[in-house]
């Protein structure tokens, strides 16, 4: 696997803004300059967190993004130190690279299947026309290509991700490597203005056999029926496909965090002990405004974003944890479910304090969607494996919906287990979960359903008529079946 290259741009803007705060602060603290060094830790000279390549833009146009993308079999070292092994890579790396883009741009991607078996390329939460949505109904031959098209619409920036939805193999096409990061960058952008720094974190897990290669369960195993119910989850955890890769952080520098949950079915609860995570943003972008938490949840496919703050004591470490959450039926829970397990180490630097940043209130103006008139309200069902007590099935319809029209649906969730609910193509906002409004509005295209509850959604079908999917984004789930079709005309 190559060496994953730098951002060169965003380095730069690293420095010089890290830089410009420490030449402030020297004038009026120079005396701290001692007692800090006298404590020099041993840490990386940079993070030891590596970020995907970005895809390199072939078009010299303003505003054209044009792109090659291959998913190809590839030799891997997935886990440090460990031996290579076979594995699927788009463009030879894993995590694929990223498409970073702007808001306006139009996007041409060559797609090239050099796969044994067909795959398509979803571009999870873009707004697009179904055609190059990358659905199961669309599949890529192997040997052939398939050019993907798409105008990014204003209002998208955000964090998203593209990855394999065949008919079918979706969990193992992903298990296997498949699997990148997708930014969209607005022409004004809060956080950036204030030149806060940022990382992107793909999450990802995997499950290896004793030779290190990636392991399935034998087909009619134990293994694989729990592998079924569950969601395959692997045991080593990945961000950028490292395991543990450390971060640096100055005493009080703030950092923007953009997080990917690209694992097929593990759900994260994350926290950084010691601190409050400010979350500024979910699936489609920023907050109105910046909130709190402890810790937050991240079903399988959702991002977030969040800024994370520099302790002020220099020399010290914490690490990003993944908290116990209980997602599952009792009968298959992981005997180890009510573990602690960490993705990363965040060092702090001996460096002097930064010049703290104020965060600004208002991220963004987002209004509710209007409900007042509503063409259609739909009660949606998930039990085990199923949608409205049906699989898919490619040549049947669904739901009908109207291009141009407003509907609320009702998810309900009635079995015991979490069932994380995705549409294709269009943002919608949450009303409400077990009947409590939601307290402000944000755009999703991901939203787990707990155990035995019901979430209320709207959606607005402003545009691009087709067939789009709606489905349970535990990948195994949705392979089997979990899954429906939207007819929108
Ligand atoms: Cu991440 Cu059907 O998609
Ligand atoms: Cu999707
Ligand atoms: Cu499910």
């Amino acid at each position: 696997m190559p060496p994953f290259a730098r951002v060169a741009a965003r380095a730069r803007v690293f420095a010089l803004t890290a830089s410009a705060a420490s030449v402030l602060l020297l004038v009026g603290s120079a005396t701290i300059v001692p007692a800090a060094a006298a404590r020099v830790r041993r840490l990386p000279a940079a993070d030891t967190l590596r970020e995907p390549p970005v895809l390199r833009n072939l078009s010299s146009v303003p505003g054209v993004v044009e792109v090659e993308l291959t998913a190809a079999p590839a030799r891997l070292r997935l886990v440090p130190g460990g031996p290579l092994v076979s594995g699927y890579a788009y463009n030879g790396t894993v995590p694929g690279p990223t498409l970073d883009v702007h808001e306006g741009d139009s996007v041409i991607v060559h797609f090239h299947n050099e796969l044994p078996e067909p795959t398509t390329v979803h571009w999870h939460g873009l707004h697009l026309p179904a055609a190059d949505d990358g659905s199961p109904l669309r599949p890529v031959a192997p040997g052939t290509s398939y050019e993907y098209t798409f105008r990014i619409p204003y209002g998208y920036a955000g964090t998203y991700w593209y990855h394999p939805h065949p008919d079918g193999r979706s969990a193992f096409q992903v298990a296997m490597g498949l699997f990148g990061a997708i930014i969209i960058r607005a022409a004004h952008d809060p956080l950036a203005a204030l030149g806060i720094p940022e990382k992107l974190l793909i999450l990802s897990d995997n499950r290896f056999d004793s030779h290190g290669a990636i392991s399935f369960p034998d087909p009619r195993s134990i293994q694989e029926d729990i592998d079924l119910e569950n969601g395959r989850e692997g045991n080593v955890l990945f961000v950028n496909g490292q395991v543990m890769p450390t971060i640096r952080i100055r005493p009080g520098e703030v950092q923007r965090w953009r997080i990917v949950n690209a694992s097929a079915s593990r759900v994260y609860r994350l926290s950084l002990p010691g601190q409050r995570l400010e979350w500024v943003g979910t699936d489609g972008g920023l907050f109105a405004h910046p909130v709190a938490v402890d810790d937050l949840l991240l079903a399988n496919s959702g991002r977030v974003e969040v800024l994370v703050r520099g302790p002020p004591a220099p020399g010290g470490r914490t690490l990003l944890q993944d908290l116990p959450y209980d997602r599952y039926m009792p009968q298959t829970r992981p005997a180890d479910w009510d573990s602690t397990r960490s993705l990363l180490s965040l060092s702090v630097t001996n460096g002097l304090a930064e010049r703290p940043v104020r965060i600004p209130s208002l991220l963004r103006y987002i209004a509710p969607l209007d409900t007042t008139h509503v063409a259609a309200h739909r009660v949606i069902v998930l039990s085990q494996g199923m949608i409205d007590g049906r699989q898919m099935d490619p040549h049947r319809v669904d739901i009908h919906a109207r291009l141009g029209t407003t509907e609320i649906w009702e998810i309900q969730n009635v079995v015991g287990m979490d069932h994380p609910f995705h549409l294709h193509g269009f943002h919608f906002q949450v009303l409400d979960r077990d009947g409590v409004p939601e307290p402000f509005p944000s755009w999703n295209d991901l939203v787990n359903v707990p155990k035995h509850s019901s979430i209320r959604i709207v959606v607005h079908f402003d545009e691009f008529p087709g067939k789009w999917m709606y489905h349970c984004h535990i990948l195994d789930h949705e392979d089997e079946g979990m899954m429906g079709i939207l007819q929108l005309e």
